[in-house]
């Protein structure tokens, strides 16, 4: 079994940035087929953190670009199947919830190629969000199932999935643990907006359920610009066209910048006085890191960061007339001592997979 390659499929910045541990604690152990679908493309999306994290080239690149959910899950399953049945993997790890997971799930399922799927058992309670249907239709496809926490085991126990469970903790600390020396610092990060030392709230938008709306997303913005310090937003390419529509004062608070690459990202958030946010990687890093987050949802799958004080939840809905308060509450927050940083795992994540996969694999 173990001539024929593991294969390690992704596809957006996170799952480009999560990938980089797993190809790591692979490689010793298989021949590996790693497969890029496209589906995040930009050089700042993607190829950035191929080379800042040194995944290497993938084997192959499905190149499937953007497009509706049922585009991108119908062209990653018709491009990656004919390369499943010649290279024949004897397993594919698939991660997280976008339609690169969905999408490279089936096109292993319908050929019977075992799935291991890394990040399993988050739930949200809105069934409409696409990652929520990705992700749960992924685990119930999956037969060995790796939980990033205790509660998304007990999760998965609880609805009896068929797969194997285990937990591993969140490869997403594996790789901040091992990237953390690395930052970079706002100073260092060309184009940075602010003197160096300037204290700012560092902010991210970009799921559909905030960009929808346009007139919630434009006072939401507004709300950001209209804050007492200085926020620097790093504005993924689903907001740019967004932005330009929004009426901003010439002296507000906000700067734009583009989306930053992974060691950039790890200082600025390091650094930041306050997150405001709708990242799912980012509400954890800045849980590891120490710094106190605002995720403008009513719900957060990382239940255990606002359980331990490190996260707030805002309601998009309220959220341009909340956020001032909120800000001021968790500036507060900073000042209280830090959390406990040990609800998902030790960051040895990825090696732990890789042994759940060894033992799983052992007839
Ligand atoms: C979410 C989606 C995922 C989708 C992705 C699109 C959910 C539950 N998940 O994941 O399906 O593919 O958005 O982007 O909705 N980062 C940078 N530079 C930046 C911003 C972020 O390096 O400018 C890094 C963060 O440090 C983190 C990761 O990217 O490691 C987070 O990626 P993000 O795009 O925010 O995705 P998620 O919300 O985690």
């Amino acid at each position: 079994m173990e001539d024929r390659p593991l294969a390690i499929c992704f596809g957006t910045r996170p799952q480009v940035i999560k990938a980089s541990v797993l190809i790591e604690a692979a490689a010793p152990h298989w021949p590996l087929l790693t497969v890029d679908t496209g589906q995040h493309y930009d050089y700042e999306m993607n190829a950035i953190f191929l080379e800042q994290l040194g995944v290497g080239r993938p084997s192959h690149f499905l190149e499937v670009g953007s497009g509706s959910h049922a585009d991108q899950t119908a062209a990653i399953l018709t491009r990656l199947t004919p390369i499943l049945e010649r290279v024949e993997p004897w397993a594919v790890i698939v991660i997280g919830d976008t339609n690169s997971t969905l999408g490279c799930a089936l096109a292993a399922a319908y050929l019977h190629i075992p799935i291991v799927h890394v990040e399993a058992g988050m739930r949200a309670a809105d069934i409409r969000m696409a990652e929520e249907r990705n992700r749960r239709i992924t685990d119930a496809l999956s037969d060995l199932l790796c939980a990033p926490s205790h509660i998304a085991v007990r999760q998965l126990e609880g609805e009896r999935q068929p797969g194997r469970v285990i937990f591993t903790g969140d490869i997403a600390y594996d790789v901040l643990c091992q990237q953390g020396p690395r930052a970079v610092s706002p100073a260092a990060i060309p184009g940075w907006p602010l003197p160096p030392g300037a204290p700012y709230a560092l902010a991210t938008l970009h799921r559909a359920e905030l960009t929808g709306n346009f007139a919630q997303f434009a006072a939401l913005v507004q709300a950001l610009d209209a804050l007492d310090l200085p926020v620097v937003l790093a504005a993924h390419p689903r907001i740019r066209a967004l932005l330009d529509q929004c009426r901003l004062s010439s002296d507000g608070a906000l700067r734009i910048v583009p989306p930053l690459g992974y060691l950039e990202m790890l200082g600025a958030n390091r650094d930041a006085s306050v997150l405001i946010t709708d990242s799912g990687g980012l509400q954890r890093e800045a849980y590891w890191l120490g710094t106190p987050c605002i995720t403008l949802r009513r719900e957060t799958e990382w239940c255990e960061t606002v359980a331990l004080g490190a996260n707030l939840l805002l309601d998009p809905d309220r959220a341009a007339g909340e956020l001032a308060a909120a800000v001021k509450e968790r500036l507060a927050r900073r000042m209280h001592s830090p959390w406990e940083r040990g609800a998902y795992g030790d960051g040895s994540a990825a090696s732990r997979v890789v042994s759940a996969i060894r033992e799983w694999a052992t007839p």
